[in-house]
């Protein structure tokens, strides 16, 4: 026999030997079968949550599947997610870091792929005191509700356009729209498109940036979970290097631009950029640090949001009940001769529950963001191993018949009879996760929902195409890490309001 020959059959050995020792020590939860070196890889639909969900109808809440070699723990009921995200939330806070993960965030110096630890208690509470304070929230404001009555506006411009009329938008345009710019001002306190939706050569850059970050992280998937023949897949070194200089160029230019603007000015501006850079000393923030918590805030918080509004109202056509019950509401406390601002909520509680009614049936990122044991854990009676992940099926949770009563019907009026909440109090309902690792833009995230879906509401009635009926819409996911819809959601819309409010009321902020 070869040497390598021999290299190779030793390799796979031990490796075989190494996991039945793990079996037998360990007492782990139910699963599918394992196949040998690919585990259960092949038997994953795409859309994973789904699958997962099946399997635990088969072999129970908490189940065991296998990526390759590493061992993935799915559980599915609110008992286990509590076990999970509330009993043992400390020993379940770390992040596994794909290679590109690692890469992209200089082996966890941001806050979504950081290990639990004292870099990542320093940078949460940056987020928690600084950057998602109520105060800083509140006086983002105008430029969340300017975002908003553009989009307004530009549905205004499309629907009423004679050549186009009688014909479908594509809702998601609009709303994309709203979450480019959104975050983008948020975090680098820059619109990128000017008022004739022209991007400017940042936002070009920006954009590409982000599509093939995308395409790197794609690339590697399947060797991923296969250590030992990553040989295979080497690791684009070239590409990632070129990648993250890119993606330093531009922020540092923005950076920049920010740091002489304040000097001028003498002030800082309340855009998470700014922040960062005037918190610098303070907290002790590497440069790697603020590049990455800026692109953090992109990665989690624009597609999140868009997402939620089109399943809302992908439901609110399927449910013209709700939706014309939701517009009364509106009507009544808002009337016709303004339009909505942040400062309504607290009087739309109708409103409120339309929006919690759409995260709890279609939440965006179904299976949250993995957490990866950093001991030997017991949830429900099973062993979990130090270095597996654990991820919490929300989507199934918050669709269990055990705790939620008729839970495929979409019907707002659930939350009117009993408060539930969803940010991370009530494990029935978790699309922002709950514990150390709860989605910090939770609120943001909630007021931007609520504020396009009253705007949408308020100043449209929505229906399908002529022809189309409100059942055919189809209500199944696209796979990947969040659950854009699968056929993006075609709709007319029908001005309701006083054509003078359908204007931009822009913020120069
Ligand atoms: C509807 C909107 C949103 C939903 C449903 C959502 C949901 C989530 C979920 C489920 C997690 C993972 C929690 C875990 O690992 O246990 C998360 C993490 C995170 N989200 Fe959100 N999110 C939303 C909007 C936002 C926004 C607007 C921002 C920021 C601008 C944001 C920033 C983050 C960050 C930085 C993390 C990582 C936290 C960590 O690892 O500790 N999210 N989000």
């Amino acid at each position: 026999m070869s040497l390598p020959l021999i290299l190779t059959v030793s390799i796979i050995a031990f490796f075989l030997t190494y996991k039945l020792y793990q079996w037998l020590r360990f007492k782990l939860p139910p699963g599918p079968r394992p196949w040998p070196v690919v585990g259960n890889l092949y038997d994953i639909k795409p859309i994973r949550f789904r699958c997962f969900a099946e399997w635990a109808q088969v072999y129970g809440p908490i189940i065991s599947v296998w990526f390759g070699s590493t061992l993935n723990v799915i559980v599915s009921n609110s008992e286990l997610a509590r076990e999970v995200l509330k009993e043992h939330d400390q020993q379940l806070a770390d992040r596994h870091r794909s290679r590109s993960a690692a890469k992209f965030s200089r082996d966890g110096q941001d806050l979504i792929w950081a290990d639990y630890g004292p870099h990542y208690v320093k940078v949460r509470k940056v987020c928690t005191l600084e950057l998602f304070s109520p105060k800083r929230l509140e006086a983002l404001r105008p430029i969340r509700e300017d975002e908003v009555s553009a989009m307004v506006e530009s549905i205004f411009l499309d629907c009423t356009n004679p050549e186009s009329l009688g014909k479908t938008l594509q809702v998601r345009i609009y709303l994309g729209a709203v979450a480019f710019n959104n975050i983008t001002r948020l975090a680098f306190g820059k619109r990128f498109v000017n008022s004739d939706g022209i991007m400017d050569e940042q936002g070009h850059e920006f954009k590409a940036i982000v599509s093939n970050g995308l395409k790197l992280g794609a690339s590697l998937a399947m060797a991923e979970h296969i250590p030992w023949l990553r040989w295979m897949f080497p690791l684009e070194e070239e590409a990632f290097a070129k990648h993250g200089a890119r993606r330093d160029r531009l922020t540092r230019a923005i950076m920049e631009e920010h740091t002489l603007a304040r000097q001028k000015s003498g002030g800082a501006k309340q855009h998470f950029v700014d922040a960062l850079l005037t918190l610098q000393d303070k907290y002790d923030l590497s440069e790697d640090t603020i590049i990455g918590l800026l692109w953090d805030m992109i990665t989690a918080g624009m597609d999140t949001t868009a997402i939620s509004v089109e399943w809302a109202m992908a439901e609110l056509i399927r449910n013209p009940r709700v939706q014309k019950k939701a517009q009364e509401e509106l009507d009544r406390v808002i009337g016709f001769e303004r339009v909505m601002s942040e400062t309504d909520f607290s009087n739309l509680p109708y409103l409120q529950s339309v929006a919690k009614e759409a995260l709890r049936l279609h939440p965006p990122t179904p299976l949250m963001l993995p957490h990866r044991a950093n001991a030997n854990v017991k949830i429900g009676g099973y062993d979990i191993p130090k270095g597996s992940n654990v991820h919490v099926n929300v989507w199934a949770v918050a669709r269990d018949p055990a705790v939620w009563k008729d839970p495929e019907e979409f019907r707002p009026e659930r939350f009117l009879e009993e408060d539930v909440d969803m940010k991370g109090h009530d494990f029935r309902l978790l699309p922002f996760g709950a514990g150390r690792r709860v989605c910090p833009g939770a609120q943001l995230g909630i007021n931007l929902v609520t504020s396009m879906l009253g705007h949408l509401l308020h100043h449209f009635c929505w229906t399908t195409a002529e022809g189309v009926k409100a059942e055919e819409i189809d209500l199944l996911e696209n796979p990947g890490l969040v659950a854009y819809m699968r056929t993006p959601l075609q709709a007319i819309a029908t001005p309701r309001l006083p054509s003078h409010l359908y204007k931009r009321v822009a913020a120069d902020m």
